[in-house]
């Protein structure tokens, strides 16, 4: 049993840190989620870690640990299939609408380990007639640096790329490795870049974006921090551009800046 002291302590370390809200039901999750951390470093409970956190405010590192151990990357190939037949269906002929050529820009704002921004990279390649002289470029971006890494690595297990991957895109884009493991192809891997980003920060320096993919991490997050965030995305987005957010997420009665797009779940546009 953590002390509610301890908890406060953490709870508060996480708001700052990435904007997780942690509630007090979310007790075990912190148990789950530190105990490693705590064995690791010696710590017989997690009230010493507690402890070697008060006591050392300025390790990065530590600070760095526990918060990607509390953050939830959760992710599959194609999630929810629906937000890449809108991005073919719908945000295609609109960005070709607004630019003939050039690049569509896209940011997967919370990418995990990967599979968002492949599974965008696969879609605009089975577009690429679609797209007729447009080009493309993905931005891929977490605050989690574990995770940041097995994306740009690009290998996968049987059970991860069978969840969500068609098998047609799956014999297409991916090489099989060994057994049980799967490497995305150079082909996919193309005009995504990767950077490490908290979504609680300004996005200065990133440019304007055709299209935001942010899907499953404001639920993470508390109201103000929402706001905080979508009021930033739709500083980063060109005036024609579309937000995606996750199946459980919507910007009403959280900022203005955004409405959605008729008919179509889960997907945003700026208010003009
Ligand atoms: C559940 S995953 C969602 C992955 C993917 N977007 C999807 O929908 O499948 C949430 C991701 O958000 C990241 N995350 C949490 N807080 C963040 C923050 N403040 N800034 C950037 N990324 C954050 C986590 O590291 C995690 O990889």
């Amino acid at each position: 049993m953590i002390q509610p002291a301890d908890f406060q302590f953490i709870a508060q370390l996480l708001k700052q840190r990435s904007g997780l809200a942690l509630t007090p039901d979310k007790e075990y999750l912190l148990e789950t989620r530190l105990q490693p951390i705590a064995r690791q470093l010696g710590c017989a409970s997690l009230a010493e870690l507690v402890a070697m956190l008060r006591r050392s405010p300025g390790d990065e590192a530590l600070l760095r640990d526990v918060t990607e151990a509390m953050t939830t990357n959760e992710s599959m190939f194609f999630r929810d299939t629906k937000p890449f037949e809108q991005l073919r269906d719908l945000v295609i002929p609109r960005v070709r609408q607004a630019k003939a050529s050039g690049k569509m820009r896209v940011w997967s704002a919370a990418c995990s380990n990967g599979q968002e921004p492949y599974s965008i990279s696969m879609t605009l390649l089975e577009q690429r007639l679609a797209m007729g002289g447009l080009g493309w470029e993905i931005l891929a971006t977490d605050l989690d640096t574990q995770v940041l890494a097995k994306a740009q690595e690009g290998v996968y297990t049987q059970f991860e790329v069978q969840r969500g991957t068609p098998i047609t895109l799956l014999v297409k884009y991916f090489s099989q490795i060994g057994n049980n493991q799967w490497r995305i192809k150079d082909e996919v891997r193309g005009g995504i870049s990767y950077r490490v980003h908290n979504l609680i920060q300004p996005c200065n320096g990133f440019g304007k974006f055709d299209v935001v993919f942010c899907r499953n991490v404001l639920i993470y997050f508390d109201e103000e921090t929402k706001r905080g965030v979508l009021n930033r995305l739709a500083d980063a987005l060109e005036p024609h551009g579309v937000l995606f957010l996750g199946a459980a997420e919507t910007v009403l009665s959280l900022t203005d800046r955004f409405r959605p797009v008729q008919d179509q779940r889960g997907v945003f546009e700026l208010r003009t």
